[in-house]
């Protein structure tokens, strides 16, 4: 990790699949040293189109390297309220199809909260399922996806660090998410069933995934300041927390983006245009105007340490970008660059000279 801007280990891997293979053989181990030990493992689950690939692996564990769910109960995040559990669109039938009915868990063991239960009973059914978590030993294990909003489970911007199993509203833009589900936004229901900040923080350790366009809530999470309007960022307060994501969703992190402020870059010609590059679009200046000042100012000190003056490092970019203008897309074939500098006399009039 990198201490001072990554406040939670993120593991970054090429694709979802491989995210979800490590995710799945790391919930594997933790089911099989539990079993060999007599006891239960309690999983925290999650539902969304992040764990798809990870419930396909755990599968393909149980079929191919014989992993038992015999000891396994497991309780879901969180579900729509309301909603029979029979719909196409609810978590009960989404875990069915993805996971329950293809391993060999005992549906004794399986909880998710019920979206049917009446209004009036809703606190105390709440109240149970926050004591059937503690009765089980409390979640060993709890699978995390994010929202855009930063939201985990149901648990939307603003949602207090306190805060336990419960009814909640859904924000519009989770409701427009998630519409891909349902018909059309208006069939997406208004309220769920979710656990708590709390709920979630008290597991013993936890995984969160996230694939593709989620740059920028994860970067917000990860380095961000802990703040309840992004309820991931409160994870930086877990003690036993990953993040498991992949290349796309890891664009926004320092490493990628400005990976000189990490104090670990090997400067290249690649490397230095991208610094300085940043640093213009950041300041809205040309390259050719960025001053010594500027580059101490951005933090790139070090690149004045090792090449001297701020203007020729200026040229050397400009060159390079100057360089990268063809009417080729890609690059010309075999096409030699012309030294620099410019040269000294101005090229031929054409025009004149025909006459
Ligand atoms: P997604 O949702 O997996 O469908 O992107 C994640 C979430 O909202 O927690």
């Amino acid at each position: 990790m990198v201490d001072s801007f990554e406040k939670i280990p993120v593991k970054i891997f090429t694709t979802p699949k491989d995210g979800s293979e490590f995710a799945a053989r790391e919930i594997g181990k933790l089911i099989r040293s539990k079993e060999s030990k007599g006891e239960k493992c309690v999983l925290g689950l999650a539902t969304g189109s992040t764990p798809i690939s990870l419930y396909a692996s755990l599968v393909r564990l149980h079929q191919e390297e014989g992993l038992s769910f015999k000891n396994v109960v497991t309780f879901n995040l969180d579900e729509y309220y309301p909603i029979e559990p029979e719909a196409l669109q609810s978590y009960h039938n989404f875990m069915q199809r993805n996971l329950f009915s293809k391993v060999d868990i005992d549906p004794a063991n399986i909880n998710i909260p019920d979206g049917r239960v009446a209004k009036d009973k809703i606190k105390e059914y709440c109240q149970q399922y926050e004591q059937k978590i503690e009765a089980a030993g409390g979640i060993d294990l709890q699978v995390l996806g994010i929202g855009n909003n930063g939201h985990i489970g149901f648990n939307e911007p603003g949602s207090s660090r306190y805060s336990k199993t419960r009814l909640v509203t859904l924000d519009n833009s989770t409701r427009v998410a998630n519409a891909r589900e349902f018909q059309n936004i208006s069939h997406v229901p208004r309220m769920a069933i979710t656990m708590g900040i709390s709920t979630i923080m008290n597991a013993k350790r936890i995984i969160l995934m996230a694939w593709g366009l989620k740059a920028n809530i994860v970067q917000k999470s990860v380095e961000g300041h802990v703040t309840e309007h992004i309820p991931a960022s409160i994870l930086q307060q877990h003690n036993d927390c990953t993040f498991i994501i992949d290349e796309l969703a890891a664009t926004e992190l320092t490493r990628f983006k400005s990976p000189w402020l990490t104090g670990e870059i090997t400067w290249t010609p690649q490397t230095i245009r991208k610094a300085v590059v940043h640093m213009a679009l950041k300041l809205k200046k040309p390259v050719l105007s960025l001053t010594t000042n500027d580059y101490i100012d951005s933090g790139l000190g070090d690149l004045l340490t090792e090449f001297g003056d701020g203007y020729e490092i200026n040229l050397q970019v400009y060159y390079q970008l100057r360089d990268s203008i063809t009417g080729w897309p890609g690059g010309k074939p075999n096409a030699v660059i012309p030294n620099h500098p410019e040269r000294s006399e101005p090229y031929p009039n054409l025009l004149s000279a025909s006459r």
